[in-house]
């Protein structure tokens, strides 16, 4: 395997192996916003703009030209959050909301910006490993190549918002540790209903964090 910055000629074939693969991670599988092999353009634009940001990691496999796996990093700035809650009011994709509104909602709360006094943070947001690649490592390695590039760029503070309890060990090999700690079962609606169906063993999302200096 080869692991490379993502190019822009090569952001369509990333959309095309996440649409195959990221509709595993469990919240979405929870609440069904992306289905397997469906464009899903709300969180399709979400990827492309965190591409831009040029700070994102794929693994190619050689042999094949396959990709086996993709780290989408993004540059997270203070205020960010507040916005993106304000845009949230003209979305009326109600999955879409129930995901990224927990997100929203904690690090909001969470307010990393000010804890460690930094304008701007280096944001794993989506980890993607092709279905027949998973379980050999590929997700630890593009941590580790993702951690570099953060470095290379200067940024003091790395974190991810872990909704798999795949990732939360990936980034507690690393040495990230929990800000937060949700548990999805607690989230119920006006008439008493889990609103995050998760299955197990995925049933906590963390906010994980790393000091780079
Ligand atoms: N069952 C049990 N443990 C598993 C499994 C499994 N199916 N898959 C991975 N793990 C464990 C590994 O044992 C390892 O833990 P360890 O260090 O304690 O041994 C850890 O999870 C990471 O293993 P990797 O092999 O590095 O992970 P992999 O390359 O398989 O990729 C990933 C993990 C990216 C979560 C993959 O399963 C995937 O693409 N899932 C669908 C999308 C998703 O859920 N993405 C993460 C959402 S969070 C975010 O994007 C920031």
């Amino acid at each position: 395997l080869e692991y490379t910055v993502i190019p822009q000629s090569l952001f369509d074939a990333v959309i095309d192996h996440l649409r195959v693969n990221f509709p595993d991670e469990p919240l979405n599988a929870s609440v069904g916003l992306c289905l397997h092999g469906i464009p899903c353009p709300l969180l399709e634009h979400h990827d492309l703009k965190t591409m831009e940001d040029g700070l994102s990691i794929m693994a190619i496999d050689k042999k094949t030209d396959k990709i086996a796996g993709v780290a989408l990093n993004g540059i997270s700035r203070k205020g960010e959050t507040e916005k993106s809650i304000e845009e949230m009011k003209n979305i009326d994709n109600l999955q879409y909301r129930r995901i990224f509104g927990l997100l929203n909602d904690v690090n909001l709360e969470l307010d990393l910006f000010t804890k460690y006094n930094v304008d701007k943070i280096f944001e794993v947001r989506i980890l993607s490993v092709d279905s027949s690649y998973r379980g050999k490592g590929i997700a630890k390695e593009l941590f580790v190549q993702s951690e570099a590039i953060a470095k290379k760029h200067g940024f003091k503070v790395m974190k991810t918002d872990a909704t798999s309890l795949f990732t939360q060990k990936v980034a507690e090999s690393q040495g990230f540790w929990v800000e937060k700690s949700v548990s999805y079962h607690d989230y119920k609606d006006e008439t008493g209903q889990k609103i995050y169906d998760t299955r197990p063993p995925h049933l906590h999302y963390k906010v994980m964090a790393k000091l780079l200096i």
